[in-house]
């Protein structure tokens, strides 16, 4: 039996891809990463990520409509707050690099407003993956969930990366949130969080041809008591 890969070369390899090749990714595989973001622990063990997981042409049905509703001016909600508002400048720096690496592997000027939307469009077609998970939690819970929904995400982010599968979240999702919450007929306190695109990694296409940097260890983490 060939043995998995460490852990952190699992992690290392994950990054967010944006264009997938069109092999379907089968249900079971999809269930089993859903079982193991299951194992994420979460405060008094409240659990409060929801999945819905759709392919083929329930997928493209749910892209389509949330599509056209945007070309026809559907309203943009906050269900909650994401970036900090203004934001801090050392954090403006790294969202704009982020933007700025993606834009310069796709060769589209920074100046070109068109050709950025058209590449943010995107989002609502979860990349043209063949799956697109949309990802919701209970709208009464308190700050502190988002903390359980994350690790579960990121579970569920290294889950697909361990079975050879690539992913990126989605927060754009949430900016049509109520829209998107009708459309899969959601319960009224169910509040879209993000969306997750899953599929196989297109290793040609430029929009996944460039890595996010990270700041260094010194920078985010300080270790007191240790001999040096
Ligand atoms: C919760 C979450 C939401 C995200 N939303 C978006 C998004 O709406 N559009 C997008 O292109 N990337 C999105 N991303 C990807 C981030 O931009 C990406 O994780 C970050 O730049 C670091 O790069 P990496 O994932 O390749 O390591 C999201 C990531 C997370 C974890």
């Amino acid at each position: 039996m060939i043995a998995p890969p460490p852990f952190e070369d699992i992690a290392q390899a994950r990054k967010s891809v944006r264009k997938y090749k069109p092999d379907p990714v089968p249900l079971a595989t999809v269930q089993r990463i859903l079982e193991t973001a299951r194992t994420a622990p979460s405060g008094a063990n409240l659990q409060p990520g929801r999945f819905v997981a759709m392919t083929g042409q329930p997928l493209r049905d749910f892209c389509d409509t949330l599509m056209v509703a945007i070309d026809d001016g559907l309203n943009v909600t906050e269900a909650y707050s994401y970036f900090p508002e203004p934001m801090p400048k050392y954090l403006r720096q790294r969202q704009i690099k982020a933007g700025a690496d993606l834009y310069t592997a796709l060769g589209i000027d920074r100046k070109d407003a068109d050709a950025r939307r058209r590449q943010f469009m995107r989002n609502f077609r979860f990349f043209d993956a063949p799956v697109g998970i949309i990802a919701t939690i209970d709208a009464r819970m308190g700050k502190g969930c988002f903390m359980d929904f994350g690790m579960m995400l990121q579970t569920l982010l290294l889950a697909a990366q361990a079975e050879g599968l690539a992913s990126c979240g989605i927060g754009a999702m949430s900016m049509y949130g109520p829209f998107i919450a009708e459309q899969l007929g959601f319960d009224e306190h169910d509040m879209v969080v993000c969306g997750v695109a899953l599929g196989y990694e297109d290793t040609e296409a430029p929009a996944n041809n460039f890595r996010t940097d990270r700041i260094s260890l010194e920078q985010f983490a300080r270790f007191e008591g240790w001999d040096r």
